[in-house]
C-alpha cells in the first residue's frame, strides 16, 4: 500500500527555537502555527518536532516527566491540537519525538520507584549492584558511568545511559512496553502522522555484570556500545508495539534514531517483514577524515573534514542495499550545522544539498539550513552547559591555543550552537522573539528570511527550487546509480523508465571535468560556475548541476 511518507519532504523543527509567540525568549506551538505559511512555500510536506512534553529540560526535552501533557512553556494541549489540525489543514504531516529509552527523574514513575525497593514501579527502571558498588564499567553517553545511586538508600544504582537526571526504562518489563505503547497511541489518536523513535536501539541491555575489558590499568568508565546498542531484544519488544500501531494506524510513519546502526541492521529494522520501523535516521553518514586533525590538540572538538572517499562509499552502499527509503540530511539538533560543519561556502552548501537530497530517499532539512545559518558563536565555556567543554578548553590552552580560539573552535563542532533561534526578519533577535533568546550567542550574518523571499537568488529560493525538483516522480521513484568518476566528484542518475536525471556534483576547489554518458542534457538547477561542450562538463568550485537528459 503506498504511504504518505513515501514521498516525505521532512522539516525539523527544534521548536524552542524556531518562533517566539508570547516573549518568554523560548519558542512554542503557537509560534510553530504562525509560520505555516512558511513552511507551505518551501515545499515541504512534513514536519518533525524535537520533544514538547513536560520536562525539567535537563536535555531540552528528552527528559521527560508527562508523557501526557504539553511543557508549560511550549503552549498547552489545545496548542498542540490547534497545530496539527493547522499542519494539516496546509497539508503538512505532523511527526513528534517520542522518547522511548529513558524518562526524566522527575517522572512519576521514577519518584515512586525511588522510595523504597518495593514501590510497584521499581522494576519500571534498571537496578542493580548492592552496597553502592556499581555492577559494571560501563560509560554513559553523557560522560561518567551509567550508574547512579539509588536515593532510596538500598545501595544499588540504576542505569542512565545519557545524563543521570534521566533514568533508563527497564523494557525487560511487559508493563513497560504496554506503557509505551499507550503513550503512542495517544498521540496517534490526537492525530499525528508518525513518531521519531528516539535512542530505539538502545532499549535492551546485555548482561548487567559483564565488565567491558580494559587493559587493566585504568577504572575510566567505557562507553561499551555493544553491551546495550542493537541487541537482539530490541526486536523482539518493538515489534508488538510497531504491530499494535500500524494495525490502529496503518499510516502512521515510524522513523527510528539508529545512530549506530550499520547498514545490514538498518536492513532488518526497516524490511517490511520486520514490523518495526518505516526508515531509520543514521549517524554513520559522514566520516570524518582522521588524518586532517591537529595531532597537537585534543581530538573531541577540532573542526573535522569529511573523507569523501568513505562517503561516496557509505552513501552508495546505503542507497542500495536498504529496501525502505533511506534518510537523507545534513544535519541534525545533535551536531554542527552544515554551514558550519562542512560547506564553506554558499556555493558548496547549496551543492552539497543538490547531492544529498536528490538522491533515493527522503529529506530532513534542519530548520534553518535553507537560509544557510550557522552555529552560533559562544565566547565562554558555561554557555555550552557542558562539562567536556570546559576539560577541552583548558587542555587546548595548555597546548598553546587562545582560550577565545578553542571556543571558537568548541562553538564550530558542538551542537548546541546548532539550536540558535531561526531568523526571520531585521529586527531584533531576527524577529525570533520580542524577549531575550533561551540561547542566547553571536549569530553570523545570514540575511534573515524576509530578505531571502525577495532575492531570487537567494538559498531559500534555492532550497525551493530543489525540493520542487525533488517532489518530481522521477526523484521520489526513480533507480539510485553512482557513476564513477572518482573521488573528487559525486554523480549519479535517478532513472525510471519514462525519465532520467542526472546531477553532478564538484567535490573539490580544483574544476572537475568529464564526459557525460551519451544524451542530450539540459540543466535544472546548478549551483556555482560550470560549462558544458557538447557532453563534455566543467564543473567549477564545488559547482554542481542537475540535468535532464533525453
Ligand atoms: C538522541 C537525541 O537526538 C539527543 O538530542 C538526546 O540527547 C538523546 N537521544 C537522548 O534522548
Ligand atoms: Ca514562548
Amino acid at each position: 500500500m503506498a504511504s504518505w511518507y513515501d514521498r516525505a519532504i521532512i522539516y525539523q523543527i527544534y521548536p524552542k527555537s524556531f518562533q517566539d509567540s508570547n516573549g518568554d525568549g523560548i519558542g512554542d506551538l503557537n509560534g510553530i502555527r504562525q509560520r505555516i505559511p512558511y513552511l507551505k512555500d518551501l515545499g515541504i510536506n512534513a514536519v518533525w518536532l524535537n520533544p514538547v512534553f513536560v520536562s525539567p529540560q535537563v536535555d531540552n526535552g528528552y527528559d521527560v516527566a508527562n508523557y501526557y501533557a504539553i511543557d508549560e512553556r511550549m503552549g498547552t494541549m489545545a496548542d498542540m491540537e490547534a497545530l496539527i489540525a493547522d499542519m494539516h489543514a496546509a497539508g503538512i504531516h505532523v511527526i513528534m519525538d517520542f522518547v522511548l529509552n529513558h524518562t526524566s527523574d522527575q517522572h512519576p514513575w521514577f519518584q515512586d520507584a525511588v522510595k523504597s525497593k518495593n514501590s510497584i514501579y521499581r522494576d519500571y527502571y534498571i537496578f542493580a549492584g548492592k552496597n553502592g558498588r556499581k555492577p559494571n564499567n560501563w560509560g554513559s553517553f553523557f560522560g561518567g558511568s551509567v550508574w547512579a545511586p539509588d536515593p532510596s538508600g538500598s545501595g544499588q544504582s540504576y542505569f542512565h545511559l545519557f545524563d543521570k537526571r534521566m533514568p533508563d526504562l527497564n523494557w525487560a518489563n511487559p508493563e513497560v512496553r504496554l506503557a509505551m505503547g499507550d503513550v503512542a497511541e495517544f498521540w496517534l489518536g490526537k492525530g499525528i502522522d508518525g513518531l521519531r523513535l528516539d535512542a530505539f536501539i538502545h532499549i535492551a541491555k546485555g548482561d548487567l555484570y559483564q565488565n567491558y575489558p580494559t587493559a587493566g590499568d585504568d577504572n575510566e568508565p567505557i562507553v561499551a556500545e555493544p553491551f546495550f546498542a542493537n541487541l537482539p531484544k530490541v526486536q523482539e519488544w518493538l515489534r508488538p508495539f510497531a504491530e499494535r500501531i500500524k494495525a490502529d494506524y496503518p499510516q502512521a510513519f515510524l522513523l527510528g534514531e539508529a545512530a549506530s546502526a550499520s547498514v545490514n541492521l538498518a536492513v532488518d529494522y526497516t524490511s517490511a517483514y520486520a514490523h518495526l520501523m518505516d526508515s531509520v535516521i543514521t549517524f554513520r553518514y559522514f566520516t570524518t577524515d582522521e588524518e586532517a586533525l591537529d595531532d597537537t590538540l585534543p581530538h573531541q572538538y577540532q573542526p573535522t573534514s569529511i573523507d569523501w572517499h568513505q562517503f561516496r562509499e557509505t552513501q552508495v552502499v546505503w542507497q542500495q542495499t536498504l529496501a525502505s527509503l533511506p534518510t537523507l540530511y545534513w544535519s541534525n539538533h545533535d551536531m554542527a550545522r552544515l554551514a558550519t560543519r562542512v560547506a564553506h561556502s554558499e556555493t558548496e552548501a547549496r551543492s552539497l544539498a543538490i547531492l544529498m537530497y536528490l538522491q533515493r530517499g527522503i529529506p530532513i532539512i534542519y530548520y534553518g539550513e535553507e537560509l544557510g545559518m550557522q552555529n552560533l558563536q559562544f565566547n565562554s565555556s558555561s554557555q555550552f552547559a557542558d562539562p567536556s567543554v570546559d576539560a577541552f578548553v583548558k587542555k587546548a590552552i595548555t597546548q598553546g591555543k587562545a582560550k577565545a580560539d578553542a571556543l571558537k573552535m568548541v562553538s564550530a563542532t558542538h551542537k548546541l550552537p546548532a539550536r540558535g533561534p531561526m531568523s526571520w526578519d531585521d529586527s531584533a533577535h531576527g524577529g525570533f522573539t520580542t524577549g531575550t533568546p533561551w540561547l542566547n550567542g553571536a549569530a553570523s550574518k545570514t540575511a534573515p528570511v524576509s530578505a531571502q523571499k525577495q532575492d531570487k537568488n537567494s538559498m531559500l529560493n534555492f532550497y525551493k527550487q530543489l525540493l520542487a525538483i525533488k517532489a518530481e516522480p522521477v526523484l521520489q521513484e526513480g533507480k539510485f546509480r553512482l557513476l564513477d568518476f572518482g573521488d573528487s566528484t559525486y554523480v549519479y542518475t535517478r532513472q525510471t523508465a519514462l525519465e532520467t536525471v542526472l546531477v553532478a556534483v564538484n567535490l573539490t576547489a580544483r574544476d572537475a571535468v568529464f564526459t557525460l554518458p551519451a544524451g542530450e542534457y539540459t540543466a535544472l538547477l546548478s549551483a556555482g560556475a560550470y560549462g558544458q561542450t557538447g557532453n563534455e562538463l566543467t564543473l567549477g568550485a564545488h559547482a554542481s548541476v542537475v540535468f535532464q537528459r533525453y
